[in-house]
């Protein structure tokens, strides 16, 4: 049934964020496994072509928007190979794409062509030395050139995604906030999020809290609309030169508006990102499912959507890591 996706709980499921890789080129504390290493494809990895199956079946269902994620998505051969055939979806209005920049520079003008709108880079501090800190990895410049690559290639706005430490990366906030501003980047502080033991040892903060403070010291206007398809809440100055936004799955959650799935790079349907409900869709589509049974199987998997997370109460209940889902 080509029906659109509505869940039990009456929202309407019209985003998808695909992770193309769960390997990484940085280290960031509270997002990979310790000691994880990569280096082969394995063979349970979706081929592009598979995957651009699987994602045409939800733009079929009403998916209109797609964000391509990893760990590190420009990490993934070929990435706008896929994108492109995304793109091509009859349907699909939004690709986008959330990447740490360091290959950015080499990417951004293939990205534009294959058809990917927007760009969210993760960025924390803009402390070389902090950076390496965080990430494992000093490698600051690249990430910096490679916003200005994307500048360049024609992406507005970029948005960068840092997030906050306490005791980290708290101090570099302020400098965050002026280069945004200098740049005409959007600044969105997020939460830390107990995914996998990593995530759960990062030191967390609340933003909700921290986002007000910064409202309030540039005279900034809650803005009532949203940028993009996400859960952030933004701020604007008076003149809109200025515009930053926090993510606070943990301080206040948005679970209640969520309109989004994830599929992993093995074909994992993830229903919610702090529960552990999935359904293989990849094995499906390998055992030689039709797309009439996909479409049953996705159509069921939407029904059985949880209601919301439950970080606070049982934080030690997802074991993956953020590398897998791409958060
Ligand atoms: P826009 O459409 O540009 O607003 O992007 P986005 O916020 O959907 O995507 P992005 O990849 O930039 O994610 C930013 C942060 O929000 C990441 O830390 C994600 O883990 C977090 N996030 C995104 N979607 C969800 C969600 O459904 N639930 C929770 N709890 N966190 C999310
Ligand atoms: N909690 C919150 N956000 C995280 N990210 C990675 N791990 C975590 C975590 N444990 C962020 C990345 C990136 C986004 C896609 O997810 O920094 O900005
Ligand atoms: Fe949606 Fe789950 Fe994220 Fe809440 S935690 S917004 S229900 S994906």
């Amino acid at each position: 049934k080509n029906t659109a996706l509505i869940d039990g709980f009456g929202r309407r499921i019209d985003y998808l964020r695909v992770s193309v890789t769960d390997r990484c080129d940085l280290r960031c504390t509270y997002c990979l496994p310790k000691g994880f290493k990569g280096f082969e494809e394995p063979a349970h990895w979706l081929s592009h072509e598979e995957m651009a199956r699987l994602i045409g079946l939800f733009v079929g269902l009403g998916v209109s928007k797609v964000r391509l994620t990893g760990g590190e998505p420009l990490l993934r051969r070929n990435l706008t190979d896929l994108a492109a055939r995304i793109t091509a979806l009859p349907g699909l209005r939004d690709l986008s794409l959330s990447t740490n920049a360091t290959q950015l520079a080499r990417h951004a003008h293939a990205l534009k062509e294959a058809g990917v709108k927007r760009l969210n880079v993760s960025l924390d501090t803009l402390d070389a030395a902090r950076f390496a800190e965080i990430t494992g990895r000093d490698c600051l410049p690249q990430v910096l050139e490679g916003l200005l690559a994307a500048r360049a290639a024609g992406f507005a706005p970029v948005k960068l995604n840092a997030v906050v430490q306490a005791g980290v990366n708290e101090a570099d906030i302020s400098r965050l906030l002026v280069f945004a501003l200098e740049h005409s980047f959007v600044l969105r502080l997020i939460e830390t999020m107990p995914i996998g033991d990593t995530g759960r040892q990062a030191a967390y903060i609340d933003v909700t809290t921290l986002g007000e403070r910064i409202a309030q010291q540039y005279r900034l206007i809650p803005q009532v609309l949203g940028q993009g398809s996400g859960p952030a809440r933004y701020w604007t100055s008076a003149d809109g030169g200025m515009s930053f936004g926090v993510i606070t799955p943990m301080s206040r959650h948005f679970c209640a508006a969520c309109n989004r799935v994830r599929l992993g790079v093995d074909g994992t349907l993830y229903l919610c990102l702090g529960q552990n409900d999935s359904v293989a869709l990849g094995s499906l589509l390998r055992e030689g499912a039709s797309d009439d049974e996909l479409l049953a199987a996705i159509h069921a998997a939407i029904a059985a959507k949880p209601e919301r997370h439950h970080f606070n109460e049982t934080p030690d209940k997802i074991v993956r890591f953020m590398s897998q889902t791409g958060g």
